[in-house]
């Protein structure tokens, strides 16, 4: 590729201005790690107030809100009670950063009292969970965004226009996924990896954000078969823990998984090949590649696809010599006080949707594909063979 070709994958880099003439209201519901990165990024928009918190454990929200020396916040002991509470609050944004299992019943009972939502990643656990949150949204016909902020990395969204340029030809096979050598995430009260908070681990944790860098680049089409493997050995494993200064009984509050991987057909006739690891011997679980009938792309592996990460290289013949081109790397723009252009853009575009009646940025339409995907490795890890999948038209 010449660079005059690349030059047509640039990024538009305009100035913003806000409207301030009207305030938007918005509750946290979780007030846990994840929370700090949604106020930070809630605090540099200048048409945001922050009116309401909960969280489960008693005095969390309150900290939470001490903490960012924000005041005149009304306090909730679940996200259900701070919902129940809407006509008096009028809020119109909450952000869901409970832990996984909490995602579908904090957004549906958001979106069912009529507010707009911000719902963190992965989309939920289950595929059933997945359609009752979509139903829920339809009826609100409220902004519902889910939480992947990598979708406004200009390196992301340049894998999607070289897709969708043609440049690849027609892609036939994808592998993907990635992730980590030695890094399970314990979190607070070790949500990341009991089964009754989290409900799934390396798989829905960081696995969705490599589903959806590639689902995103060919369009999302729909996931016909899944043949899936998920495991626990280092998770399991005392020692684990004890060899990197942790508490060993970590290995019997463990209740997910440390390792995913599955081979899905897709409607197109595509094939995804996936791995994810939170843990494993090996330095990494593969780069991310798709191949097309014209050219094929490689991305880098990364320990959670979460921006740049390094040039990607696309392969391909011409005029009979096998060339390879090296994409740069595109720097982040500047960023908004302590939050970057991801983090800025996942909140703003939502707040400008909900304020100009746009769409969400990041729909529930694209998210149940990458939930459908979740759901089968899941179900068939657990019952040893390949399953259909079937997402019902809503
Ligand atoms: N987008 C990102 O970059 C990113 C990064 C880390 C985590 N996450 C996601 O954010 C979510 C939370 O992760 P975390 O690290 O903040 O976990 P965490 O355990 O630190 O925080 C979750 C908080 O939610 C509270 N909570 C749970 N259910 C609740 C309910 N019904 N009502 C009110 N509060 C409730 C818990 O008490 C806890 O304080 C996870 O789903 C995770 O996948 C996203």
């Amino acid at each position: 590729m010449k660079h005059a070709d690349l030059d047509a994958f640039k990024t538009d880099q305009t100035v913003e201005t806000v409207d301030t003439s009207r305030k938007i209201r918005v509750g946290i519901i979780g007030c846990g790690g994840i929370a700090h990165a949604h106020m930070r990024s809630y605090l540099v928009q200048p048409d945001v107030e922050i009116v309401a918190a909960a969280d489960l454990v008693p005095g969390r929200a309150e900290n939470f809100m001490k903490s960012f020396g924000v005041e005149n916040v009304r306090f909730f002991p679940s996200g259900a009670a701070l919902c129940e509470a809407q006509p008096s609050l009028k809020l119109d944004l909450v952000s869901v950063c409970t832990y996984n299992r909490q995602h579908a019943p904090c957004t549906i009972a958001a979106l069912d009292a009529g507010i707009n939502v911000i719902q963190e990643k992965p989309l939920c656990v289950t595929l059933d969970e997945g359609i009752e949150i979509m139903k829920a949204q339809r009826r609100s016909g409220k902004v519902l965004t889910i939480g992947f902020q990598p979708r406004f990395d200009a390196n992301m969204q340049m894998v999607k226009k070289i897709v969708q340029s043609g440049e690849l030809g027609r892609v036939y096979y994808i592998q993907t996924g990635g992730g980590r050598r030695h890094g399970i995430p314990i979190g607070n009260d070790a949500s990341f990896i009991r089964e009754d908070t989290a409900g799934v681990g390396a798989l829905g944790d960081i696995g969705c954000y490599s589903l959806d860098m590639v689902l995103n680049a060919i369009g999302y089409p729909k996931p016909l078969t899944v043949t899936g493997y998920k495991s626990d050995f280092f998770g399991k494993n005392p020692a684990y823990y004890a060899n990197s200064g942790m508490d060993p009984k970590l290995s019997e509050a463990f209740g997910v998984d440390d390792f995913a991987a599955a081979f899905v057909r897709l409607e197109d006739g595509c094939i995804l090949d996936f791995r994810i690891s939170w843990a494993i011997h090996m330095d990494t679980p593969g780069d991310t590649l798709l191949l097309g009938t014209k050219a094929g792309l490689r991305i880098p592996s990364t320990d959670c696809w979460n921006g740049s990460v390094g040039p990607l290289t696309i392969y391909r013949e011409e005029n009979g010599q096998q060339t390879q081109t090296v994409v740069p790397v595109i720097p982040q723009p500047p960023r908004h006080g302590d939050v970057d252009h991801m983090w800025y853009h996942k909140i703003r575009d939502t707040i400008d949707a909900i304020k100009t009646g746009g769409t969400s940025p990041v729909p529930i339409e694209q998210i149940i594909i990458n939930q459908a995907i979740i759901d089968g490795i899941l179900r068939s890890s657990e019952c040893q063979h390949e399953v259909s999948v079937e997402i019902p038209e809503l």
